[in-house]
């Protein structure tokens, strides 16, 4: 099995040994060979879509620095920023705002944080939550960013609303131009005509990017910038993930060999795939994997179902399904070599059984239980895969994600579909303004009401 190292990311298949022959890896380079001409040469179904990968070099510099100061004016006048978007218009900031902060950074109150508070909104319709969140505001200067490629998505609309009636309420029409930002198409949509119409500082969600891959845009950068994030570290992490997977050569590429793994294990009827974590500051980058993975693979009757593991927590839950249930799951294990930081299991004189683990690190244990587990695992006829940064900072974060983008855009294409459109999201979202009565949909309203 191979082995490859680079400066932060490392990729291991050496648990793979009893499910899938270096042979069989060989045997799809021609296929792959084929795949990253489609993707390179914008020959694939989607192709349109593939900007992306181009992202970390060739982002619009002007963009990039409009971004850093509304970051900063943001950090001056805001306690909160409330970030309003779904699926692709949020995972990815969010995912990066757990990575790179302490896991209780948010509730902290505010002295004692360097940074605003940053809330997400429009991400489900339960009023509750928007109530609650209203809540946890209170009093505090805050700004909105709303987020919307199409600027047609009903739950980002519904809460952005609701927060420009409250900006308005509280600071005046004008003092709450200031404050939002809208985050949209360049040239279509509905939040682009308001942002437009009522001169709202709005940035770009590229034509060439789909929502799922555009946390490298303003999408995800405005958000992650004004949570603290050196998003220019970022990037360079992704840009070293631009030239680390480049190579069409199986062997010397870790992320087509993630995705040709992916493919073997697939055909052999390994169809669910679980992205396993061991720090809860990871669970949401899991999240932003989950949506990457499922809406480009997840189409024409096909696609490897991504699930998570958040462990050693779900080894309470559902372990005993991955150890001993239907053998139709593969792990890719996501862990971080450097703890952030660690804490010494105290020496004492008590009866509890620890005695062993006293002045061991829990990072030991930890990584410890991760070892363990994945045996056990491979033991009960789970292939295992690693995915591992050595840091969890801006750089190893950039480079991850650019790791998963390229191997989904290989993955789609071996699989034979396009792994860059979406159309069973926009079927629920038709339905939707069909059932709500949107003007424009009204035969459709007529034959779903039937049905129901
Ligand atoms: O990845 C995608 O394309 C989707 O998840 C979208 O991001 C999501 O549906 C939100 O769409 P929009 O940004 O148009 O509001």
């Amino acid at each position: 099995m191979l082995i490859l190292n680079n400066a932060t990311l490392t990729f291991e298949t050496q648990q793979l040994a009893p499910f899938v022959s270096n042979i069989e890896l060989t045997m799809l380079q021609p296929m792959v060979t084929v795949a990253d001409t489609m993707l390179r040469q914008g020959t694939g179904a989607g192709a349109a879509y593939t900007d992306w990968l181009h992202l970390p070099t060739e982002y619009d510099k002007n963009e990039f620095a409009r971004i850093q100061a509304a970051a900063k004016k943001i950090q001056a006048n805001s306690k909160v920023l409330v970030v309003i978007g779904i699926g692709g218009s949020y995972l990815g900031a969010r995912a990066a705002i757990d990575f790179l902060n302490e896991y209780f950074n948010n509730y902290l109150p505010d002295e004692q944080r360097d940074f605003p508070q940053v809330l997400f909104a429009g991400n489900s319709i339960a009023p509750a939550y928007l109530n609650s969140l209203i809540k946890v505001i209170g009093d505090r200067d805050f700004s909105v960013n709303v987020i919307s490629k199409s600027g047609t998505t009903t739950e980002p609309a519904i809460a952005f609303r609701v927060f420009k009636q409250m900006l308005e309420d509280k600071y005046g029409v004008d003092g709450a131009h200031d404050r939002i930002y809208v985050t949209t198409d360049a040239k279509r949509g509905a939040l682009k005509t308001l942002a437009d119409a009522e001169g709202y500082e709005r940035f770009v969600v590229p034509d060439g990017v789909g929502g799922r891959f555009s946390v490298l845009t303003a999408v995800g950068l405005l958000p992650i910038a004004t949570a603290g994030g050196d998003i220019e570290q970022l990037t360079a992490g992704a840009a070293a993930g631009e030239v680390a997977y480049a190579d069409a050569d199986l062997t010397k590429n870790p992320a087509y060999q993630y995705a040709a793994y992916r493919n073997i294990l697939y055909r052999k009827g390994y169809t669910t795939e679980l992205l396993i974590n061991y720090d809860p500051t990871l669970v949401q980058f899991g999240e932003w994997w989950k949506q990457l993975q499922g809406e480009s693979e997840g189409k024409d009757g096909k696609g490897i179902f991504p699930a998570t593991g958040n462990f050693s927590t779900d080894l309470h839950s559902f372990g005993q399904y991955i150890q001993d249930g239907r053998r139709n799951m593969f792990e890719t294990l996501f862990r971080i070599t450097e703890p952030v930081s660690d804490v010494v299991i105290p020496e004492m004189d008590a009866d509890d059984g620890l005695g062993y683990l006293q002045g061991e690190k829990m990072s030991y244990v930890n990584r410890t239980a991760s070892e363990g587990t994945l045996l056990a695992h491979v033991d009960g006829g789970v292939p295992n895969m690693i995915v591992e940064l050595n840091k969890q900072d801006e750089f190893g974060l950039g480079q991850a994600i650019y790791f998963f983008e390229v191997a989904v855009a290989i993955s789609g294409y071996l699989n034979g579909i396009n792994p860059f459109d979406q159309p069973g999201v926009e079927a629920y979202k038709r339905n939707m303004f069909g059932l709500l009565g949107k003007p424009g949909y009204e035969e459709l309203t007529a034959q779903l009401k039937i049905r129901l």
